[in-house]
């Protein structure tokens, strides 16, 4: 069987902040499959000026050149998704702005007061721009979910609804990057 290379991207660099846990955990559930080859980019790893940005470093415009040459290695990828005032977060965005995921599907996994799902919807918008395939399936992770990961040291394996659609998600994600890999070969 021919392995799908996945991308997990971690959507947040804040200090403190919660997308490790959707991060790994959906890392590690897309492992386990065997259609997937994953591997986790942090946008950390990749301090990346924006866009054009005409005060750019030299080191910051080779490092958005090397996330771009990146991104090319892989046949789908899953976001985690943080909403900051109803919208992706804007390291995310510049560095989706920077790639290239034509003919390629991408999965949301959303976290916040309402699961992140603004932001996931925003970025479906965003895709369908770039010529992507965005899978049904989000998970949405919201807020009893994230207090208690925080707090009470539970596991997102503990809320079976979000085991569930994560599962699905993989499904059609496996799907549509099969899919779409024939149909880039063509
Ligand atoms: C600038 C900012 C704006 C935020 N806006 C929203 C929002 O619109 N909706 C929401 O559910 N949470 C919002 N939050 C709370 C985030 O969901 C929460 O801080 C989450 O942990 C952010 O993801 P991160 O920790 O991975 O960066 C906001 C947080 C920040 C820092």
């Amino acid at each position: 069987m021919i392995k799908l290379k996945i991308a997990v991207i971690i959507g947040s660099t804040r200090i403190g902040r919660f997308a490790d846990h959707p991060a790994k955990w959906i890392a590690g559930l897309a492992a386990s499959r065997a259609e997937f080859e994953v591997e986790v980019l942090d946008l950390l790893d990749y301090p990346m000026s924006f866009l054009g940005q005409a005060s750019a470093t030299e080191a910051q415009t080779e490092t958005a050149e090397l996330w771009k040459k990146k991104l090319r290695e892989f046949d789908g990828y899953i976001f985690t998704v943080a909403e900051y005032n109803h919208a992706p977060t804007a390291v995310l965005k510049n560095a989706i702005d920077l790639g290239d995921f034509i003919h390629k599907p991408v999965a949301f996994v959303g976290y916040g007061g309402v699961g992140g799902a603004r932001a996931v919807e925003h970025l479906r918008l965003i895709f369908v721009e770039m010529s992507a395939a965005s899978v049904k399936t989000g998970v949405h992770i919201s807020f009893p979910e994230y207090l208690s990961i925080l707090k009470d040291g539970k596991s997102l394996n503990d809320y079976a609804h979000l085991v569930e659609a994560a599962k699905n998600q993989l499904d059609q994600l496996a799907w549509w990057g099969r899919a779409l890999k024939a149909a880039r070969a063509v």
